[in-house]
């Protein structure tokens, strides 16, 4: 059974292969179990891991601050794509922002994310989210690729 959850250091070495795999050397650089660490048990980070009986198949690394989240991460093991994953993961993501929000007594906030124009799989999913274009940083990444800068209007159910 499949679960969402908070990441622990145990889940590391998991996600560092999942990482591996998902940022081939190249278009962006992957993370080491020992820089994944620095986002587990932070109080503004929402580092959340799929669990599918035990095995950690697919995370999403989220900064809150104030009235804005913004998506460090996601990314799910090549074999497990195309399954809803990352959307529950991200969905997961934008309803623990409208419970911070709501502590926080505000009742509206962005959530941002930047993105390689060139990864369409990724673009769609943050499209069918809710994000939409805001602007783009020509040659971003060095190799001619662009960033897309991508919002997401949140509110408080
Ligand atoms: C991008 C990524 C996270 C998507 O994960 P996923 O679990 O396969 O995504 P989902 O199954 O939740 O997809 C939800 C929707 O997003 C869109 N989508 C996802 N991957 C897509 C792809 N490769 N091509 C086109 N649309 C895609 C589709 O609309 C999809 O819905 P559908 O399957 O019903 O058509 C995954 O491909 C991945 O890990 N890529 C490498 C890492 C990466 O690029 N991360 C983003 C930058 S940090």
């Amino acid at each position: 059974m499949m679960i969402l959850r908070a990441a622990t250091v145990r889940d590391l070495p998991a996600i560092a292969a999942i990482e591996e795999l998902s940022f081939p050397e190249g278009a962006m650089e992957s993370w080491s179990a020992e820089s994944l660490a620095e986002f587990v048990g932070k109080k503004d980070v929402v580092f959340l891991v799929a669990d599918d009986d035990g095995a950690a198949v697919g995370y999403a690394i989220s900064r809150f601050s104030a009235d804005e989240f913004e998506l460090l991460r996601v990314a799910v093991a090549p074999a497990r794509r195309r399954e809803g994953i990352a959307a529950s993961l991200l969905s997961r993501t934008t309803r623990d922002f409208g419970d911070f929000l709501e502590r926080a007594g505000l009742e509206s906030g962005k959530g941002w994310l930047e993105v390689r124009s060139d990864n369409a799989g990724a673009v769609s999913l943050y499209a069918k989210i809710g994000f939409r274009e805001r602007s783009v940083r020509k040659n971003y990444y060095g190799d001619g690729a662009d960033a897309l800068l991508m919002a997401l209007d949140c509110f408080v159910r």
